[in-house]
């Protein structure tokens, strides 16, 4: 059977921001950076599991799964509990603002709570929490900037991409109060040479333009990468559209990125949950 709908739950760790540069001081520092970073979230794990910070996280993501249930028609008493504590769990990504930015990357996106803008794909829910590790506490009224190629691997706004002018699959959101943020899109595809990913960058202290939906000005203080389980993604790849990519993908552990990410942490986003497609008939 197709996947349909995924839900994607992540609690992303968030660090100091540093310029990207590649020299080797630069290197180093990250390294050293990473080291810290880990340190600092083992540290808070106890914190990150106390009632405060799971409670909202799980209500939050109930009232998530309840709205999508009830879309497709599905009975939401018989919406499962996604426990915290097996391998839904959500798993802390270091969000190190070492990792590029890439070269996809486009300013003044617009704030909405849906970017795929309709493209045929797997529709994916993003249910992300933001912890700053240096005080274990979640990171409310951040930006959360996400963009990511389209199902078949092309980004939008870009003249390499002949996508001038289009915006699909990029957005922001702001986290809530507990650090939360939810984006609806498409399940990404991937390209030559990558693994897939979604990108994401954290902006603080901006201002948001009510009349043209987008963020200004503030220090961009977070980015990362998220990426996904194997096994997920080999379910992908025979699905449509996503079996129509002709460019073979790249495994995670063979993905340079991924492999600067991971270091020490998971850069993988917890097992995606799967929402039931609607019945079509009332048999038994
Ligand atoms: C992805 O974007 C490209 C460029 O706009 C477009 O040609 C392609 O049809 C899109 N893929 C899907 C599945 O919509
Ligand atoms: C964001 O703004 C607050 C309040 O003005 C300030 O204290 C803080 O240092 C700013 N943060 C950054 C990273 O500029």
């Amino acid at each position: 059977m197709a996947i349909l709908s995924t839900l994607l739950t992540a609690l992303l760790a968030a660090t100091a921001a540093v310029a990207h540069d590649d020299s080797p001081g630069a290197l180093s520092r990250r390294a050293i950076h990473r080291l810290e970073a880990r340190n600092l979230l083992s540290a808070c794990s106890q914190k990150l599991r106390a009632r405060e910070l799971v409670e909202p996280r799980l209500a939050r993501r109930a009232e998530l799964l309840e709205t999508h249930f009830r879309k497709r028609g599905l009975d939401a008493l018989q919406m499962p509990i996604l426990p915290d504590g097996n391998s839904r769990q959500p798993v802390p990504c270091i969000l190190t603002p070492e990792v590029t930015v890439g070269p996809y990357y486009a300013e003044e996106e617009l704030i909405r709570s849906e970017i795929s803008e309709g493209q045929e794909g797997i529709e994916l829910l993003l249910d992300f929490q933001f912890v700053d590790v240096k005080t274990c506490l979640p990171v409310p009224n951040a930006m959360v900037d996400i963009w990511h190629c389209n199902t078949t691997g092309t980004y939008s706004a870009f003249e390499v991409e002949h996508t001038v002018g289009e915006s699909f699959n990029r957005g922001l959101q702001p986290t809530d109060q507990h650090g939360i943020m939810h984006m609806k899109t498409s399940f990404p595809g991937w390209y030559q040479g990558r693994a897939t990913h979604i990108h994401l960058a954290a902006h603080i202290n901006g201002t948001i333009d009510s009349e043209t939906h987008t963020y200004k000005g503030g220090v961009t203080n977070h980015i990362g990468q998220v990426f996904f389980p194997e096994d997920v993604l080999e379910q992908v790849d025979v699905t449509a559209p996503y079996n129509t990519i002709t460019v073979s993908r790249l495994r995670n552990s063979d993905d340079s990125i991924f492999l600067e990410e991971n270091t020490g942490y998971d850069a993988v986003a917890g097992k995606p949950y799967r929402i039931p497609s609607r019945r079509k008939s009332n048999r038994s």
